[in-house]
């Protein structure tokens, strides 16, 4: 330690390397989007009728329960998804549920695990700093790992969220049982490492077992309902605590009962009012020699405090989950490493109220989706591996349909509704093309673009239906035009007449012809693609953890079911960008008015 000031920190080759990300559009493709051909808004099924009837301190459960069929899944790799969805969902995502990639070296039927530690360490570490973005100021993470990199992923977590913000390293029993045969000491639990956003972060409280409940009865019929017998003794002797020493009188037999071995736990006025409250209870005969005291049900919270030790029987094992899998997909289809759903149940009923954002950006299976849709969540999950198609899509199908019997859909009433949209990552927005120059890809049309470049320059992209150049805006009054075309001067003046006064347009096209830009005071004018080109790393498509995708040396240089046919379906961003009107990406659209 040079001096006191060096900061407690985990350190890795490759730890200063930042890739430098592309905002990317993401594209849905409506075949493989699914949607219910039925609402059941208003009806209190799924979680409502669970917790019917039920209070909770920090818990909205008792909403109705809403369709939603603007749910999310993204096929592509998560680092580019992430950052794709970072202008629409920064600060909107109440809760992140993620299993990555163990990293333990064993080779898996549907990815691969097991990279190298630092690699795997800046894999993460980018994903979380962009997961963070998107949480809610009273947001959670959850993070699913085991023993290899457990240490290593808490001090990195420390890091990005901030030690302030560590809430649990949850214990979960993944196995039930340990073969006879083990050499050494075998591992049976998981951990799942829990992180907020900040301090306005708040716990739900889980819902009362029927055993904890069982623990409260009313042999002698109280009005107020059932109870339990509270100690009346302390710990602390006479002599420790004097001023919690005096007679208390059994109502029933005249005794007169002194603190003999023992204090009391309540102080005298504490006392004068459990008596006037008749909340001694002195046996079923009325004559014990030491009262309890009566702790009614309805007087307790709610609802029960979590810890950090989540036994199996309570939120499932692997074997529960291969089997839930085997029920939907088959044994020979079946997904290697799924969560049993109760697990994640259990996460969401922590961390989540009904209609809140839950992502997942290593979806797997699709088990945290098929949860939370089931849980009346909203959901955003991200896969890059070819199951995004062979089971999350299925999966969910059957979720929305009503058809999967399996997981936690009896225990919360699912029976069926909402939908899906299929999206996959967008094309970089620039190539290189033969003689080694970046221009625009030729996979963009004019829609793609402009989306894109909105992207690139914090606008929203929101095209107009009536005003050619309102293309975005990044408040009520600043606007956004792109278009790959040559303007002349005549046409920047047009713009600038039509903008006036009280409005700003940024104008991004291929090359503008005028000696100056004097005289429009209102129109930022800039050149596509140069404009762009310094703004983040272009054509990168791949950040996967796949070993096979990984870069050699300089991991980030450069170099390196039908159609939805329903009606209550939102209209997508592609059936927007089918049915704008935006100018194509070499010439004005007939019949519009526009620089030429
Ligand atoms: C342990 S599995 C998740 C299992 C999931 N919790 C379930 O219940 O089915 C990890 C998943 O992360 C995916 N994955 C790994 N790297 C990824 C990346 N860069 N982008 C998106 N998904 C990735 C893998 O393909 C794999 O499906």
């Amino acid at each position: 330690m040079a001096n006191g000031k060096q900061k407690l920190e985990l350190t890795w080759i490759g730890k200063d390397i930042r890739p430098k990300l592309e905002p990317r559009i993401l594209i849905e493709d409506p075949a493989k989007s699914y949607h219910a051909g039925f609402r059941t808004v208003g009806s209190r099924g799924g979680e409502n009728a669970e917790n019917a009837g039920k209070q909770s301190p920090t818990s909205a459960a008792s909403a109705p329960r809403e369709d939603f069929f603007d749910n999310r899944l993204i096929f592509g790799d998560n680092l580019l998804a992430l950052k794709a969805l970072e202008q629409e969902f920064t600060g909107k995502i109440k809760c992140i549920y993620i299993d990555p990639p163990y990293n333990t070296g064993s080779a898996f039927t549907h990815y691969d695990d097991g990279i190298e530690h630092s690699l795997w360490l800046s894999l993460m570490r980018d994903r979380l700093e962009l997961l963070r973005q998107l949480l809610s100021p009273d947001g959670s993470i959850w993070i699913s790992i085991d023993d290899n990199e457990q240490a290593y992923l808490r001090v990195v977590m420390d890091e990005v969220f901030q030690r302030a913000n560590f809430r649990a390293c949850v214990t979960w029993q993944r196995k039930y049982s340990v073969s006879n045969n083990f050499q050494g000491i075998a591992t049976i639990c998981d951990y799942i490492l829990v992180y907020s956003k900040s301090e306005a972060f708040q716990n739900n409280l889980l819902p009362r077992s029927r055993e904890s409940i069982d623990r409260y009865a009313n042999p002698d019929n109280d009005p107020r309902g059932p109870w339990k017998a509270v100690d009346y003794l302390n710990q602390a002797t006479p002599e420790q605590r004097r001023n919690l020493c005096y007679p208390i009188v059994n109502p029933n037999t005249g005794e007169v009962i002194n603190n003999t071995k023992k204090a009391w736990k309540y102080e005298p006025d504490a006392h004068r009012t459990h008596v006037e409250e008749n909340r001694l209870w002195w046996g079923r005969e009325g004559k014990n020699s030491v009262p309890a005291l009566k702790l009614f049900l309805s007087e307790v919270r709610d609802g029960m405090t979590p810890h950090n030790w989540w036994p199996h029987d309570e939120v499932g094992h692997t074997d529960e989950a291969k089997k839930e899998g085997i029920a939907m997909f088959g044994a020979t289809e079946v997904f290697d490493t799924p969560k049993p759903e109760r697990l994640i149940h259990r996460i969401l009923t922590l961390a989540t109220n009904p209609g809140d954002w839950v992502l997942d950006s290593f979806a797997g299976s699709g088990t945290t989706g098929a949860v939370a849709h089931k849980m009346g969540r909203k959901w955003i999950m991200v896969e890059l591996g070819e199951h995004c198609h062979t089971h999350i899509i299925p999966r969910l199908t059957k979720v929305i349909d009503g058809t999967d019997p399996g997981g936690i859909t009896e225990s919360v009433g699912w029976q069926g509704g909402g939908g899906f949209r299929y999206y996959r990552v967008g094309p970089s927005l620039l190539e290189k093309d033969r003689f080694g120059n970046l221009v625009i890809s030729k996979e963009f049309n004019s829609a793609m673009l402009a989306e894109a470049i909105c992207k690139l320059e914090g606008f929203i992209y929101a095209p107009s239906d009536t005003v050619y150049w309102q293309q975005g805006h990044s408040t009520e009054t600043d606007f956004i035009f792109v278009t790959t075309q040559t303007l002349a001067r005549e046409q920047l003046q047009k713009l600038s007449d039509e903008v006036g006064e009280g409005r700003s347009l940024l104008v991004m096209c291929g090359a503008f012809r005028a000696k100056s830009l004097e005289g429009f005071p209102n129109l930022t004018v800039k050149k596509i693609p140069k404009a762009v080109l310094a703004k983040c790393e272009w054509g990168h498509d791949d950040y996967s953890l796949e070993i096979k995708n990984l870069p050699m040396k300089t991991p980030y240089s450069e170099e390196a079911r039908e159609p939805s046919s329903h009606t209550m379906k939102p209209r997508s961003k592609a059936e927007r960008r089918a049915s704008v009107q935006t100018p194509s990406l070499f010439e004005f659209s007939e019949g519009r008015e526009g620089p030429q």
